[in-house]
């Protein structure tokens, strides 16, 4: 099938000449179908990582020129970041190792007595650090449209400031969900808890690899993101938004970087000040690698231009759901419905099948790498699938029963971005109805967990 509208290519990516070997023996091209996960490098990020290694040094301790220029381009770095996240004059950005690090650090920085809320139906990882930080945490129930959730917040604001009346509140949301890829309603819920007094913090973790994020038309408080999934794989991500609140709290690390002066007082003890800024929260040698590969691809997606991006993502997003449309053993997860706006992540299961087999078969029949599992969001997927089930024994995404023929207790998901070619999709689909007509060809079993092919004689 041939677009009819005028498409942008895919952007390259590294590894898309790798060929994986097949259970049969054979090899093809592999299709990376988890970029939800983990996107591959850009080719630019690559690139620009490889021009800048050779003068690599460290940053803010050194005096030597690599150290100097280092320290710029991690600076720089940082500008560019505020730039792509149209960032206001005052907000600041934080280098950190990826989302679950900044949602973390935001938890450790929350003033005295801050209560949180949360729809249950968030990643583990905006989910969990405000209980585990001691704050007390208000659990929306996964809504069933965007104007529900908007309702929900609303009341849930309304009793809690009738009840505790005023104090510091947030609100921390995910921008397009890591299961199915729905969009949230940001700019609303955002109105409303301001309306409230309460921040908000936005999980842009699978958004901003898809869509343009402004912090000022969004109007959040902060917003955090991980490299790795925005095609910079180096070991970075970022908080980025409103300095009061950080520039407060405890240093998130207590080390070099985060202090200013530290001295020796008369009674034998040490007294420290503290950085304000990035610096406070940024203690031990900077990522400087890492910062530089998000500047990178955030310059690299603006080029190409996320208008482009997307009219691109939407109709592969198209092609998907209709393709799966069309299978009617497939049932597509959904919390908002078919028509809702979605980034290019799906999550389904197949009547009759083991999600985790389905994905092994996936893999070792057809080269096409897709995730099987929960998705670190527990909650949400057992209501999606209408099950109570216990949770797998691993955190994250095991398998809850990999044999063939068990009923499924988990899903599968489906993603992509900038640097997917449509005939990885067309791929994917095809091998989908051939599973579903014709069945696995091989046999498979359990491996410590994992649903593998069975190659023993
Ligand atoms: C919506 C969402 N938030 C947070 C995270 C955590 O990101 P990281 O593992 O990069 O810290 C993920 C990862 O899958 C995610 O999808």
């Amino acid at each position: 099938m041939s677009t009819s509208v005028d498409l942008c290519a895919p952007l390259a990516v590294l590894g898309a000449d790798v060929q994986v070997p097949l259970v049969s023996g054979a090899r093809v091209g592999y299709a990376a179908l988890d970029y939800a996960a983990s996107a591959p490098a850009l080719q630019r990020v690559w690139d620009e990582v490889a021009a800048y290694a050779p003068y690599y040094g460290s940053v803010h301790r050194g005096a030597g020129y690599l150290s100097q220029l280092s320290t710029d381009l991690f600076e720089q770095s940082r500008r560019t970041v505020a730039d792509f996240l149209d960032l206001r004059e005052d907000d600041q950005v934080v280098f950190t190792r990826a989302t679950t690090d900044s949602l973390n650090l935001l938890a450790g920085a929350l003033p005295a007595g801050t209560r949180v809320f949360a729809f249950e139906t968030e990643h583990h990882a905006s989910l969990l650090p405000w209980a585990q930080a001691g704050f007390p945490v208000g659990y929306l129930r996964a809504p069933s449209s965007p104007e529900e959730a908007v309702a929900a917040l609303d009341e849930a604001l309304a009793v809690c400031v009738a009840r505790h009346g005023a104090g510091p509140r947030l609100l921390c949301v995910t921008g397009a969900s890591n299961v199915t890829g729905e969009l949230w309603p940001v700019a609303e819920l955002t109105r409303v808890a301001h309306r409230y007094g309460a921040r908000v913090v936005l999980d842009a973790a699978q958004l901003a690899p898809h869509h343009r994020v402004s912090v000022r038309e969004l109007a959040v408080d902060w917003v955090a993101f991980s490299g790795h999934k925005l095609y910079a794989p180096f070991g970075a991500g970022v908080l980025a938004g409103r300095a009061d609140w950080l520039d407060a709290a405890e240093p998130y690390l207590a080390g070099g970087g985060a202090s200013r002066t530290v001295a020796r007082e008369a009674d034998g003890s040490v007294a420290v000040e503290w950085h304000q800024g990035p610096a406070r929260h940024e203690a031990g040698s900077p990522n400087v690698i890492g910062a530089y590969a998000i500047a990178a691809a955030c310059r690299a997606l603006t080029e190409a231009g996320f208008e482009a991006l997307e009219a691109r993502e939407q109709y592969l997003i198209d092609r998907l759901t209709a393709g799966l449309a069309e299978i009617p053993e497939v049932r597509v997860l959904s919390l908002f419905g078919a028509r809702a706006a979605r980034v290019g992540v799906l999550s389904f299961v197949v009547r009759g099948w083991n999600s985790s087999h389905f994905s092994a078969a996936l893999s070792a029949e057809y080269g096409i790498g897709v995730r099987d599992g929960l998705f670190c969001a527990h909650p949400l997927v057992r209501t999606l699938l209408g099950s109570d089930a216990p949770a797998p024994s691993s955190a994250c995404g095991a398998p809850d029963a990999s044999l063939p023929g068990e009923r499924s207790l988990n899903a599968i998901r489906v993603s992509f971005g900038a640097g997917t070619p449509e005939e990885h999709l067309d791929r994917f689909l095809a091998a989908v109805r051939e599973l579903v007509s014709d069945g696995a060809r091989w046999n498979y079993r359990n491996e410590g967990g994992r649903c593998v092919a069975d190659t023993r004689r």
